[in-house]
């Protein structure tokens, strides 16, 4: 069968666009009781191209109802990544204190000249979106890759403050009013992570049993175009925002990854929402354009929160996903060898020693995931047809070590194409896609485990 004509691989609870292409989750911001996802929307066609900004909106971060297009491409360009604000004190005065407007900051891109410069919108009705009259609103030309704004509140100057890629590096700028922008500092991810072009960075404040941390997410272009060895990959710093720059306090030997799945980038958080929800896009840049979805492309994680968790190493991020306790209420055990009722399922498992999930096809397709004494593996070699993309092979497998020793226990959630798996209580976060020739109908736990599973739609 050719893998074109299957059409069927749409999750049911990770978001994707009803047609055509998403790439990046933009805008992410809570407001009256929803929560409202922006994304970087190609309206044509189901590859990347003139973009867009979609929207939707969701109650509980599984379920999302389509909205129209929210920010359409103009004389600056089109609309790339960026972020909104729920303006509650109407500092932006676009709109009132009883009805406080939705601010969108995002980066106008040249098609010709790939000038990069940020502008803003705003809505009262949280639905359409007026573009400022002064567009744009910062704007500098020695700075090449200057894009994707996230606005967060500053505690410490009482003002808004953004932190932007730029280049090797990501900037930070202050405002009291949304329109008007000061620099005040910067951050290079190569002095103490890893090298390359940011985009898409975030800063946030996390709670932990020894006061607020600060994280400091940049999703990164490494490697060279020229040697074919380009990834895309989220990296984060933990640290303090003294209300100019963020600093990095644990200059941390080796970088650390938001997510170690193949298909996971450009993560940022929801602003005014209760706790730092994150969500990243479900996809890679190596493949995305050539998966074969059929009229649709591309697909956000699910929504999880982020914590910083102590481990023997020193605080990490640990994600759990939201908006699971109802589906996980209705759990049943499972036998170890069994047809899969479901295409969309939740499994947690128990496990001592090393072990083995499978889940596999009636075509011999088999996808793996694997605890081993020290490692946790997702191998998903065996698990589909690859002639797709020819770079989709390059990313078979996924080893991550672990944190802990003996005991285990993960949380899947298998989402039609997509595994997201959540292991060592959050630590240890992997999403990736799959495309099987057919459903996996059956699954066999291999060694000392225990599994319960529930059906998520
Ligand atoms: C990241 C990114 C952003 C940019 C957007 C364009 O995936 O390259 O830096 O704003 O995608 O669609």
């Amino acid at each position: 069968m050719n893998l074109q004509e299957r059409h069927n691989y749409r999750p049911k609870v990770h978001f994707t666009p009803l047609s055509m292409w998403t790439n990046d989750p933009n805008g992410m911001v809570y407001a009256d009781g929803m929560y409202h996802l922006f994304y970087q929307h190609n309206t044509e066609e189901a590859r990347w191209g003139d973009i867009h900004w979609g929207h939707a909106i969701s109650a509980d971060l599984l379920h999302w109802q389509h909205l129209p297009v929210a920010i359409c491409p103009d004389e600056l360009g089109m609309i790339f990544s960026g972020s909104c604000v729920f303006d509650a004190l109407n500092t932006s005065g676009f709109g009132t204190a009883e009805r406080p407007p939705m601010v969108a900051i995002y980066t106008n891109h040249d098609p010709d000249t790939k000038k990069e410069v940020q502008s803003i919108a705003y809505s009262t009705d949280y639905l359409h979106f007026i573009k400022y009259e002064n567009n744009p609103v910062l704007e500098d030309s020695n700075i090449k890759d200057f894009r994707d704004p996230k606005a967060f509140w500053n505690p410490v100057r009482n003002s808004w403050s953004l932190v932007i890629a730029a280049g090797d590096r990501v900037n930070f700028y202050s405002s009291k009013n949304l329109k008007e922008w000061e620099q005040t500092g910067e951050f290079i991810a190569g002095e103490n992570g890893l090298k390359g072009i940011c985009e898409c960075p975030d800063c946030f404040p996390v709670q932990t049993g020894e006061g607020t941390k600060w994280v400091l997410i940049i999703s990164m272009i490494i490697g060279d175009e020229t040697k074919g060895n380009v990834e895309h990959k989220t990296q984060y710093f933990i640290g303090t925002f003294d209300g100019d720059k963020f600093i990095d306090t644990e200059k941390e030997k080796e970088p650390l990854w938001l997510n170690y799945g193949t298909d996971y980038y450009a993560a940022v958080t929801f602003q005014n929402a209760e706790s730092n929800i994150l969500v990243g896009w479900a996809d890679n840049w190596a493949y995305a354009n050539e998966t074969p979805t059929g009229k649709y492309r591309g697909q956000m994680s699910l929504a999880a929160k982020a914590d910083l968790k102590k481990t023997s190493a020193g605080y990490r991020i640990a994600l759990s996903p939201m908006g699971l306790e109802k589906l996980m209420a209705g759990s049943l055990p499972v036998e170890k060898e069994s047809n899969l009722e479901w295409e969309s399922f939740g499994l947690t498992v128990t496990g001592k020693g090393s072990g083995k999930i499978n889940l596999h096809n009636g075509c011999g397709e088999k996808l793996t995931i694997e605890v081993s004494g020290d490692e946790i593996i997702i191998d998903r070699t065996n698990a589909d047809e690859k002639d797709f993309s020819a770079r989709y092979a390059m990313f078979n497998k996924v080893s991550v070590k672990r944190y802990q020793k003996g005991d285990y226990r993960l949380e899947m959630i298998f989402d039609v194409s997509l595994l997201e798996l959540f292991a060592e209580e959050g630590l240890i976060p992997a999403a990736v896609s799959v495309y099987p020739k057919e459903p996996y109908n059956h699954l066999l736990l291999e060694g000392d485990m225990e599994a319960v599973i529930y059906p998520v739609k």
